[in-house]
């Protein structure tokens, strides 16, 4: 099936507007697996048939890849990832208010160099038909089979003073659904929300999130919710060390690491010349190296005893196994999806099974970090 898409799917999906063919796929995604005599062959064609368990903030996932932000922004193809066989399924980014998002065309692609550079500033539903949506899906289809994430963003109109009771409202009305939740300070598309990355700014977020936790977790007589921050790539070390320590001392459960890139390489093409002059964040392949770097610095900032997620140009196995080799514990994609097809999450669960083995470790905890600990045997 990479083949097939190899060859049909993506020279068609390249004749397209970028955000046209994304809204068809998430239309395809949503109508295959809305009917059983088609999810049983989407099953069987591009679900891993290996599993990878992997603990997770107490939680069980049945192997380290899972979706990146982004992707389904509105939550309305949640059982065809699961019939895609993800390990999770991060929905969003949703912001307290409804909105539309920057003016169209605002998805650019580049095939040559497998990127992206969007600037979409959190087009979504806002928090509350996030939740009346959320509900209906519950309400039909029962809780995800694998765990659900939420990204939380902020919303434009809302004063940047003000973030903290934006993400926070978003994050109650969301809580009985999501599993794990991700503030997302670092989107390059919403006016100075980087600037929320500071120290202060991002400690009265994650408080604000945290105190909400512990109320509906007394409430609902159950524990509190994990809460991770997601980061952009473009901090210094300094800033990097501020927000890991910021966010780590104030009860934050593990760190996303990256949102994309405002910086650009070298274009390799007229097709990447092209993409790469759009204002926005930019994505995959060239985002790869970039945000494992970041990766091996938290992990050393944090000694390894912080969870780390890594995202950022995962387009196969190789890739996944740098980022857990570097100390993602739990891995995700966006861009490899666009590239690569659905027969992502099954390439890379079965190369990393084969990873294992070639290495001879039983489970993948044994895999995170492993090269630090390799480099310091050298
Ligand atoms: C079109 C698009 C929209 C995105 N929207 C969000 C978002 O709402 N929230 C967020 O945290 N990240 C968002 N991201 C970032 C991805 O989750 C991911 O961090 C980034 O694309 C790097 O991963 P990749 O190289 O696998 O795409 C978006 C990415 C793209 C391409």
């Amino acid at each position: 099936m990479g083949l097939a898409f190899r060859l049909f799917g993506r020279p068609f999906l390249a004749l397209q507007d970028s955000e046209k063919a994304h809204l068809r796929a998430i239309n395809l995604l949503k109508f295959f697996s809305s009917n059983p005599l088609t999810r049983v062959p989407m099953r069987l064609l591009y679900n891993p048939k290996k599993t990878i368990p992997v603990k997770f903030l107490g939680a069980d996932y049945k192997h380290p890849f899972g979706l990146a932000a982004g992707m389904d922004k509105k939550a309305e193809a949640i059982r065809g990832w699961e019939t895609l066989g993800l390990g999770f399924i991060e929905i969003g980014g949703i912001t307290e208010l409804e909105q539309e998002g920057n003016q169209k065309p605002r998805m650019f692609r580049s095939n040559t160099s497998k990127s992206l550079v969007n600037r979409m500033g959190f087009n979504n539903p806002g928090s509350e038909k996030t939740a009346l949506q959320l509900k209906r899906h519950f309400d039909k289809h029962g809780r995800p089979n694998v765990p659900l994430w939420i990204n939380l963003g902020k919303s434009k109109l809302t004063p940047l003073e003000q973030s903290a009771s934006d993400y926070s409202t978003t994050f109650e009305r969301l809580w009985v659904y999501g599993d794990v939740f991700v503030i997302n300070v670092s989107s390059p598309n919403t006016p100075n929300l980087r600037e929320l990355q500071n120290d202060e700014e991002l400690a009265k977020i994650i408080n604000a999130c945290q105190e909400a936790n512990e109320k509906l977790a007394s409430q609902h007589l159950c524990n509190k919710k994990p809460i991770l921050v997601k980061i952009a790539p473009e901090l210094d070390d300094v800033q990097l060390k501020l927000v890991v320590n910021t966010a780590m001392a104030n009860g934050c459960d593990g760190i996303v690491a990256t949102n994309t890139t405002t910086s650009r390489p070298e274009p390799n093409s007229n097709s990447d010349m092209k993409a790469f002059a759009e204002t926005g964040g930019l994505s995959g392949e060239p985002l790869n190296h970039l945000s494992t770097e970041f990766i091996k610095k938290i992990y050393q900032i944090s000694k390894g005893e912080w969870p780390i997620i890594g995202v950022g140009g995962i387009m196969n196995a190789d890739d996944a196994w740098e980022k857990i080799t570097a100390g993602a514990t739990l891995i995700q994609a966006y861009s490899g999806f666009v590239f690569e097809g659905a027969g992502l999450t099954k390439s890379i669960v079965h190369g990393l099974v084969k990873k294992l083995n070639q290495h001879g470790l039983s489970s993948l905890e044994e895999a995170v970090g492993l090269s630090h600990k390799k480099e310091a045997l050298d």
